[in-house]
């Protein structure tokens, strides 16, 4: 007989009266010993298939067993059951537990029941639930350039050219433009001085990365230094300064920058007196684009020229201005290939159509397109302090839309699009608008946004 090891146990354990009268206390006959059977408790094993809403539980077979009683609870104290399974009575030895909570933690208990009679409680397994599936992991994602059939653009500065800037402008992209750097008031900062180290910086990264670079902008009347603005000479001088400085700009990245926005916001918005008032403008009157792209076509023969604006998706007098000067040119032989639409877009304007239909009045003139300066405004009025899920969505369905109105040009007219900025909180948006605002396709900790996935989707 098995001794017996504890008094806690003695009032529990029921010893079958048959081996007891049979063999009585006096046999000593060890083989029948073992046919004498104890009310002991099974041993239950660790819960096996365990799933997010279900486990099995199984145990040892205790011989005689007519059933288990199994108990599955939410506590470890057995003090709050889990609805329907206090002392379940099952004649194998496991139990599936099923409609379970997903991460959450059971403890299982068993007893042995014979002849009505219960043993003490088994050992406590725990069993917890796999963990519900977290948001999908980003989709293995392609980078742009390699999904799109055009150049995909984005802009830099000379501080930006290594670490994640670098990572993302070489492996998602194909075309970089300075931000800010190779404007005039960075290159022509006094009269006779030129200053090209910053643009050399982003022009040298780009050949040794592989990239094309977009040059921008030769002339913009907001980027004009101050002692250009207040020329002191004659017009004839200042005409043959702007074109020492469009020359000798264009001859020093020739090979190197494939194209530039030789003249950059020209027009007015709306309004029935189409050309912006600046300086170029007034000393050297109506005609001085025409000249600032004829000195850069003489500079490099092999140079795409653009001219370079904003709005003209949404303002039909500025895009009809700008058509005008177009048709002008070519008439004349004065050299343009193509025309920039700055997208400085929102999440919820300009339409689809309203893009198509501005693309192709300048893809009928077999002009190129650039859509430039992408970013796309997810808080115009500036009602929320952070990105909302729905309007990230709403922003990726507006960059699918841009992409999907880009792809569809025809392939003779197709030159880049250009994105504004790598992440959301580089954007030049918030300054200009005094607001937050995530107009990007990476996020402010360099992830990859929704906007991405839209670009992508833009291009199936
Ligand atoms: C902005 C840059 O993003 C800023 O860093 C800079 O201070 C000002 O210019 N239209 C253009 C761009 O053509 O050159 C402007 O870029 C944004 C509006």
């Amino acid at each position: 007989m098995k001794k017996i090891d504890s008094l806690r146990t003695i009032g529990l354990l029921i010893i079958y009266a048959v081996g007891l009268m049979s063999f009585g206390s006096c046999s000593g006959d060890e083989e029948k010993d073992e046919e004498i059977f104890e009310l002991s408790p099974p041993v239950v094993n660790t819960a096996t298939n365990v799933t997010m809403s279900s486990f099995l539980a199984t145990w040892s077979k205790v011989p005689g067993a007519d059933h288990y009683e199994v108990d599955v609870a939410l506590d470890e104290d057995f003090s709050e059951f889990l609805n329907g399974y206090e002392a379940i009575q099952e004649r194998s030895v496991e139990l599936n537990v099923k409609f379970l909570e997903a991460n959450t933690i059971y403890y299982v208990r068993v007893r042995t029941s014979i002849d009505e009679e219960l043993s003490v409680n088994s050992n406590v397994i725990t069993a917890t639930t796999e963990s519900e599936p977290g948001p999908e992991p980003p989709e293995p994602t392609t980078p742009l350039k390699e999904a799109a059939g055009f150049n995909v653009g984005n802009i830099v500065q000379a501080s930006r050219l290594s670490g994640q800037y670098q990572t993302i402008l070489s492996s998602e992209f194909d075309q970089i433009t300075a931000e800010y750097e190779m404007k005039m008031n960075i290159m022509y900062p006094s009269e006779g001085n030129y200053d090209y180290s910053k643009g050399d910086a982003i022009v040298d990264f780009a050949v040794d990365n592989g990239l094309e670079v977009h040059g921008h902008a030769l002339v913009w009347h907001n980027a004009t230094p101050s002692w250009v603005e207040n020329f002191s000479g004659t017009d004839a001088e200042f005409e043959i300064m702007v074109e020492d400085f469009v020359k000798t700009t264009v001859e020093r990245y020739k090979g190197k920058v494939r194209s530039w926005d030789v003249v950059n916001e020209a027009f007015q918005d709306g309004g029935s007196s189409p050309l912006r008032t600046s300086v170029f403008q007034q000393k050297m009157g109506d005609d001085f684009m025409a000249k600032c792209f004829q000195w850069a076509r003489e500079a490099d023969p092999d140079l795409l020229l653009f001219y370079n604006d904003y709005n003209m998706i949404y303002d039909a007098t500025k895009l009809q201005s700008v058509l005008d000067m177009v048709d002008d040119f070519q008439d004349r032989g004065i050299p343009i290939d193509g025309v920039g639409f700055q997208m400085h877009i929102s999440y919820n304007s300009p339409s689809k159509s309203q893009m198509a239909a501005a693309a192709k009045k300048i893809t009928d003139r077999g002009l190129l397109l650039h859509f430039a300066e992408l970013d796309v405004r997810a808080n115009p009025d500036n009602s929320m302090s952070s990105l909302t899920v729905q309007r990230e969505e709403e922003q990726a369905t507006k960059v699918r839309e841009v992409v999907e109105v880009y792809n569809a040009i025809p392939e003779a007219n197709k030159f880049a699009l250009t994105i504004w900025g790598v992440k959301d909180n580089d954007s030049w948006l918030m300054d200009f608008w005094g607001h937050i605002d995530w107009p990007l396709l990476w996020d402010s900790n360099f992830e990859l946004k929704k906007a991405h996935t839209g670009f992508l989707e833009g291009l199936e």
